[in-house]
This record gives C-alpha cells, sequence and structure tokens, in this order.
C-alpha cells in the first residue's frame, strides 16, 4: 500500500505542507484551484478509491456543516494543536482537546 503522505506531504508538491494555507487552494474570490493535487488521498489509477467522489461529498458535507454551526476554539490558555503529525501507518494528528459552541 502506498504511503499517500508521502506525496502530500511533499514539499515540491505543497510548499511548506506542514502549515495551514488555505490559499493553496482558495483564491481572493474564494474560487478553489489546483485542488486536483489532493486527489492523492483516494489514491491513483486503476484501483483508486473507489468512493471518492462520495468520500469528496461526505467530507465537504461534514466540514461545512460542522464550522457553519460551531465556534471551534483551542482549550483556554493552551496553544494552538500543531499541525506537525504522527505516523501511525498513516499520517494522523497528534491528539489535541477543543471545544465546540453551538452558533445561535
Ligand atoms: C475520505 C474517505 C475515503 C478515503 C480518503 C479513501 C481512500 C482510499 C484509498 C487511498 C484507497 C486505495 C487503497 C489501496 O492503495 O489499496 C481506497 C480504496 C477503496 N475505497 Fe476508499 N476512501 C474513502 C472512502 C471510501 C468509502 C466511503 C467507500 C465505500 C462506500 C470506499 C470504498 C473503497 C473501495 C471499494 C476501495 C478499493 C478499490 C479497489 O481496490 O479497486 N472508500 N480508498
Amino acid at each position: 500500500m502506498a504511503a499517500l503522505c508521502t506525496v502530500n506531504l511533499d514539499p515540491d508538491v505543497f510548499p511548506e505542507p506542514e502549515k495551514f494555507k488555505p490559499e493553496r487552494f482558495i483564491n481572493k474570490k474564494g474560487e478553489l484551484f489546483g485542488y486536483e493535487k489532493v486527489y492523492a488521498s483516494f489514491s491513483m489509477g486503476p484501483r483508486d478509491c473507489l468512493a471518492k467522489n462520495l468520500g469528496k461529498m461526505e467530507m465537504f458535507l461534514f466540514l461545512t456543516t460542522l464550522v457553519r454551526n460551531y465556534d471551534i476554539e483551542n482549550e483556554a490558555g493552551k496553544p494552538l494543536p500543531s499541525l506537525q503529525g504522527m505516523s501511525r501507518g498513516f499520517h494522523v494528528a497528534i491528539p489535541y482537546q477543543v471545544s465546540l459552541k453551538k452558533r445561535d
């Protein structure tokens, strides 16, 4: 199985891969561009993810629903979670806690 994080975290593909930079994919008009690069997350070629379109729609719905309905904050007095990540077979986030406050 390919380690897809070697693509997704390749600085030749995504400069400063550990940094949160929405401007990689969203221009000043709010339009998406260059996002086809992240297709590596669903692998490539004839054995890529059979449900990649479903997966992308689900991620969009899940994340937009979350940020539209909740204010997400880090624990008071604690630093923001690290974007460094750790390797557990997959490249995963280091555990952290956040609070979700329902928006009015
Ligand atoms: C965000 C969600 C998902 C991600 C990131 C993802 C990612 C992947 C990746 C990387 C592979 C290739 C694994 C390999 O190299 O062998 C794969 C294969 C596959 N995925 Fe997904 N997947 C997701 C969701 C789903 C869902 C929801 C389904 C089914 C409803 C699904 C069904 C499959 C199937 C059937 C394969 C095997 C395709 C084949 O071997 O020909 N995936 N997926």
